[in-house]
């Protein structure tokens, strides 16, 4: 299995309510080491850039506007098929359909506030991680 690296958000519902220790935790002990962090407030040009995917969806608006309600902790984490392991760890988008265990299904408020974003597939990886990162703010 490859080594691959997926770019994870610590969203504000949950830096909120000061989990960020415990959600990286979770990373940790699947395996995926944090090889670069920043907590940041991200601006509503910010917010829509990156979500741009999803700008004809109905939930876009106020996606955005949740996203910039409060800090997040911006991350990239590496291991093996780090994108799936990161998806595998995070649960189901809607914390009612999460796994028991995962974190969303320990943590998550509502499809919303749902605790964390993680990186779908390769090429999206790459695009997150340098939406926010430069090379030189990976460690490995
Ligand atoms: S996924 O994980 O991309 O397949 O999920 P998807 O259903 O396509 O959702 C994309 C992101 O939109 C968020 N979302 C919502 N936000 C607010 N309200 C509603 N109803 C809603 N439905 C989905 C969802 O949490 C995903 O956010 P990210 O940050 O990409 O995980």
């Amino acid at each position: 299995m490859a080594i691959e690296r997926t770019f994870s958000i610590i969203k504000p519902d949950a830096t909120k309510r000061n989990l960020t220790g415990k959600i990286i935790s979770k990373f940790e002990d699947a395996g995926l080491r944090v090889v670069a962090s920043k907590r940041i407030h991200m601006t509503q040009a910010q917010a829509e850039g990156f979500y741009a995917v999803h700008k004809e969806r109905p939930f876009y608006g106020d996606l955005c506007s949740y996203m910039v309600s409060g800090p997040v902790v911006v991350q990239v984490l590496e291991g093996e098929d780090a994108i799936a392991k990161n998806r595998e760890v995070m649960g189901a988008t809607n914390p009612a359909d999460a796994a028991p265990g995962t974190i969303r299904a320990e943590f998550a408020e509502s499809i919303e506030a749902n605790s964390v974003h993680g990186s779908d597939a390769p090429e999206t990886a790459a695009e997150e991680i340098k939406f926010f990162f430069t090379d030189d703010e990976i460690v490995g």
